[in-house]
């Protein structure tokens, strides 16, 4: 739903019930009027008598306030159910990435910003591919994460040449890299720090988890808008 739409919905539903704070009857009796019509048109017939508006004004009263209170944080919803979908994976978008003077914290933080990329290995001489998530600096190097059981961890272990290739719209990167396990449970414990999510599935110590660091990386960005492709080493 679009947040124009709500706040029209809310808008509407606030005049009513403000109706019915000063004008209690006369919102009964409409209220009373579609009962009736409806039991009307259902051959049931039935008279209706208003005895007490006091609940009925109350209940407008109260209404009214908690539907101003909903408008005018209305912008304020909007906003963090946003930033809970962009941080399902606990990622921070950078919006702006200076794209001028790249290097290894540039590629970082255009993986941030992509969300999801597509992790590429060798299984004997068959390519790969899958979705990934997790990339994380950690003592200037680039980590990425995966559980020891899965292929894409064995295939690594075989072949630990990688490439990873990610997209935001307009450019995008394809790394190139050599992917080394790291098994020390600091290097793990950052990863999972900065995804508090795979804590449900990881833990540093479970002889699952795998942190990796890209080694001999060959970044390259590309764009439509740009006519070269800019390249970083790390
Ligand atoms: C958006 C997205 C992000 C993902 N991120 C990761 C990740 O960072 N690490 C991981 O091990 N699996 C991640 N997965 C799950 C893997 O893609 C999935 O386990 C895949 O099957 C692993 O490859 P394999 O089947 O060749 O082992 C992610 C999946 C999606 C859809």
């Amino acid at each position: 739903m679009s947040m124009t739409f709500f706040k029209i919905v809310v808008l509407i539903f606030l005049l009513i019930s403000l109706f019915g704070v000063f004008f209690t009857k006369k919102l009964l009796e409409f209220f009373c009027y579609l009962n009736f019509s409806y039991y009307k048109f259902c051959g049931i017939d039935v008279e209706f008598k208003i005895v007490s508006t006091k609940i009925a004004k109350l209940s407008c009263l109260a209404g009214t306030v908690f539907l101003i209170f909903m408008f005018f944080n209305i912008d304020k919803n909007f906003n963090n159910k946003n930033t809970n979908d962009l941080n399902k994976n606990e990622i921070t978008v950078t919006e702006t990435i200076n794209m001028e003077n790249i290097d290894m914290k540039t590629v970082y933080a255009f993986l941030k910003k992509c969300q999801t990329y597509y992790l590429a290995t060798v299984e004997n001489n068959q390519p790969r591919v899958r979705p990934f998530g997790t990339i994380d600096l950690f003592e200037d190097k680039l980590y990425i994460q995966t559980g020891k059981v899965k292929n894409v961890s064995k295939q690594m272990a075989q072949n630990p040449k990688i490439e990873i290739c990610a997209f935001d719209g307009n450019t995008w990167i394809r790394i190139e890299a050599v992917a080394v396990n790291d098994d020390r449970i600091e290097a793990k414990q950052h990863m999972l720090d900065n995804y508090p999510g795979l804590q449900k599935m990881y833990k540093a110590d479970d002889n699952n988890t795998q942190v990796l660091y890209l080694k001999d990386a060959t970044a390259t960005f590309y764009s439509f808008t740009q006519e070269k492709p800019k390249v970083v080493k790390f």
